[in-house]
């Protein structure tokens, strides 16, 4: 059975879909099946693979959740190892059409593991790309996932944005999935010469120690090198040609399974 983790922070820029893609490169690189569930209509995740979502997919997650669509007719293969379920426009719709029709959906948080379930017996791991939000769709993915990792940005208000995801996930866990565990914060586009980054990661820090979270060690620098490289190898950096760039990802993967 697969293992799922899903990628949250509810602010835009924080390195999500960079995370999830350059995770997934990590665990192709040791010929890992993966799958890359595209939660965010802005299909930054098929962006990554160099696809064209407005062209290449006549389906996507949107029929899968709410339209009995077989994930198999609509997963694409983007990599030797690596699968994605792509996003698609019809994404926006999910909240109303699921909000508007409790009838049909009396456990609107419970659809995308009842429709993805199998998908399990078919990947070593799962990796969900979320949308910036705590919606409707994060909440399918928190009670999909075994597992949540978060990336977040050490500007100034991200500790407030940074504990209410915290926050959201004890509750969420508390109400709807038990089994969820919170593998832990790591901090994103770090100028180390910043003290700001600093000093709010040494925030961070002492908020994760007092409420028993793990805060990574290892940090994601900002580098512009690194933002450019997807967009001339349409890869993720941990799978382009320039791999030392994106070694900060093998060592976040070999921390986060140090600890488990
Ligand atoms: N190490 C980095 N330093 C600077 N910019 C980066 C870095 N890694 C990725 N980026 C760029 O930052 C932007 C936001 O990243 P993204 O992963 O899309 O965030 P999110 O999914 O959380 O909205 C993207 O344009 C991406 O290419
Ligand atoms: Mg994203």
């Amino acid at each position: 059975m697969g293992t799922v983790i899903c990628i949250n922070n509810n602010k835009g820029g924080s390195l999500k879909t960079t995370t999830a893609t350059n995770l997934a490169g990590v665990l192709a690189t040791e010929k890992k099946k993966v799958l890359i569930i595209d939660a965010d209509n802005q299909s930054n995740v098929a962006l990554t693979f160099g696809f064209n979502p407005d062209n290449d997919f006549e389906q996507g997650l949107y029929n899968v959740l709410l339209e009995e669509t077989d994930p198999k007719e609509v997963i694409v293969k983007a990599h030797d190892y690596i699968d994605i379920l792509p996003a698609n426009d019809d994404l926006v719709g999910f909240d109303f059409g699921v909000i508007g029709d409790r009838d049909q959906y009396p456990e609107p948080f419970t659809i995308m593991k009842k429709t993805c379930a199998k998908l399990k017996n078919e990947y070593d791991y799962i990796f969900i790309d979320t949308p910036p939000s705590l919606s409707l769709m994060v909440g399918n993915a928190f009670t999909f996932a075994d597992e949540v990792l978060i990336p977040y940005n050490p500007e100034s208000y991200s500790m407030r944005s940074l504990i209410k995801v915290l926050q959201t996930i004890e509750d969420f866990k508390e109400q709807y999935n038990p089994d969820l565990n919170l593998l832990g914060v790591f901090a994103t586009m770090v100028n180390y010469q910043t003290t700001l980054h600093q000093e709010v990661m040494q925030e961070t820090r002492r908020y994760a120690i007092e409420n028993g979270v793990k805060m990574f060690d290892t940090y994601i620098p900002s580098t512009i090198r690194f933002a450019s490289s997807v967009a001339y190898d349409n890869l993720p950096a941990t799978l382009g040609k320039n791999i030392q760039k994106a070694n900060v990802y093998f060592e976040l993967w070999k921390e986060i399974n140090e600890d488990e």
